[in-house]
C-alpha cells in the first residue's frame, strides 16, 4: 500500500474499499464547486460509485498504472490525489487533484503534491510529472506554478465541460529540475 507523509498535517495513503463512504461523502458535500472544473462530478451520483472508482484505480495500481491516494487533513479525509498516465517506457505520468469545499484554499494540495512528486521522482523513479487543467481553472493553475513547473503548452479542445469544449494547459517538471 502507498502511503506518503506530507508534514504533521497531512497524509496520504492509497484509497482502499472502505473509504468508499468518506469519499463520497466528501465529494457530495462539495459538488458546487468541484463541477466546476471536473466533468465526472455529475455522473457521481452515490457511493457505489466512488466505490467503483476505488476498485478501478486499486486494479490500475496492481498494473502500476495508476494510483488513487487519500488526502488526510488532521485526521480527517478531505480530497484525492492521483498519478495516472504511468507510462514505463517514458518514465512519466500526470497528477490529478480533488479537495472539499472547506479544506480549499490551506496550502494543503500544493503540499500533498510537492510529497507526491518527490516520492515519484525518487521511490518510482519517474522523470517527468505532468499536471493539466482547464484553462479558466486559475486556482488549479497555482499548484503547478508554485512546483516550479513549466508551462508546455494548451491543448485546444481538449476536454469537455457542460457541454462545451474546453481548452487544457499542460505543464511539467523534470526529475533534473525538482529542487523541493
Ligand atoms: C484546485 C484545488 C485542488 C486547489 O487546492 P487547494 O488546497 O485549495 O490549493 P492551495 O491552497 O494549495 O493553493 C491554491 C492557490 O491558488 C490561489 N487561488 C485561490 N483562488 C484563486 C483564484 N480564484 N484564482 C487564482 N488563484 C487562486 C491561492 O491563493 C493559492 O495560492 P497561495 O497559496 O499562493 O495563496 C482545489 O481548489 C479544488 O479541489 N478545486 C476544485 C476541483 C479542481 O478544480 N480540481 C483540479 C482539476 S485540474
Amino acid at each position: 500500500m502507498f502511503e506518503v507523509p506530507v508534514n504533521d498535517s497531512i497524509y496520504l495513503r492509497q484509497l482502499q474499499l472502505q473509504d468508499a463512504p468518506l469519499v463520497y461523502k466528501q465529494l457530495d458535500s462539495s459538488r458546487k464547486s468541484l463541477r466546476k472544473f471536473l466533468p465526472w462530478v455529475d455522473y457521481n451520483t452515490n457511493e457505489e460509485h466512488s466505490l467503483r472508482f476505488i476498485q478501478l484505480m486499486l486494479r490500475k495500481a496492481e498494473e502500476q498504472e495508476a494510483v488513487a491516494l487519500g488526502i488526510w487533513y488532521q485526521q480527517e479525509f478531505c480530497g484525492v490525489l492521483d498519478l495516472h498516465g504511468w507510462d514505463h517506457q517514458l518514465q512519466k505520468a500526470e497528477v490529478g487533484y480533488w479537495i472539499g469545499e472547506p479544506f480549499q484554499g490551506k496550502g494543503i494540495v500544493t503540499a500533498a503534491c510537492k510529497a507526491l512528486i518527490t516520492f515519484a521522482f525518487k521511490k518510482l523513479r519517474l522523470n517527468k510529472i505532468e499536471i493539466r487543467f482547464v484553462l479558466q481553472n486559475e486556482r488549479s493553475g497555482q499548484i503547478p506554478i508554485k512546483l516550479g513547473f513549466a508551462r508546455e503548452g494548451i491543448l485546444r479542445h481538449s476536454a469537455k465541460l457542460h457541454g462545451q469544449y474546453v481548452d487544457m494547459v499542460v505543464m511539467g517538471v523534470l526529475r533534473q529540475d525538482w529542487k523541493h
